[in-house]
């Protein structure tokens, strides 16, 4: 559970995110492609070349979600609702998956806001990421 200190703290180093979620989002994805090559599956129908427009379209899309999930983080199974049915239910995303991205997302933050991301910081937007994960994960079964 988020405490009051971690969405504090999650905010915080978000706002400097925030112009940022293309290239941040991209960054992330290439990560993950890269350090987690099973993740590619999912994406048979995306160019995966460094620099790809598909990459960094998508990058964006995520990192947009993110974004409305830090502005609803007091309701993010109300804010994730479409995207934790798209997940579960269409694209069938194995769950260990979320881990890999959530852990590519937390290297971006750092490789770009190092000050920023004390480790308070880090625990706080861990737990967030792990919070976002569970909820786009709910609806499997
Ligand atoms: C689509 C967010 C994790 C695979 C999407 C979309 C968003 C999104 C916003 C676009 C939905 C739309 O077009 O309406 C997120 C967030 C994640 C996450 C916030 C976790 C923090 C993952 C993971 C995978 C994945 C871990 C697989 C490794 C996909 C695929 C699509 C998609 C295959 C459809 C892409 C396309 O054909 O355009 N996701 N996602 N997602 N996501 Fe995720």
């Amino acid at each position: 559970v988020l405490s009051s200190d971690d969405k504090c703290n999650v905010k915080a180093v978000w706002c400097k995110v925030a112009g940022h979620l293309e290239e941040y989002g991209a960054e992330a994805l290439e990560r993950m492609f890269c350090a987690y090559p099973q993740t590619k599956i999912y994406f048979p129908h995306f160019d995966l070349s460094h620099g790809s427009a598909q990459i960094r379209a998508h990058g964006k899309k995520v990192f947009a979600a993110l974004h409305e999930a830090v502005n609803h983080i007091d309701d993010l199974p109300g804010a994730l609702c479409r995207l934790s049915e798209l997940h579960a239910h269409s694209l069938r995303v194995d769950p260990v998956n979320f881990k890999f991205l959530a852990q590519c997302v937390l290297v971006v933050v750092a490789i770009h806001h190092p000050s920023s991301l004390t480790p308070e910081v880090h625990a706080s937007l861990d737990k967030f990421l792990c919070a976002v994960s569970s909820v786009l994960t709910s609806k499997y079964r």
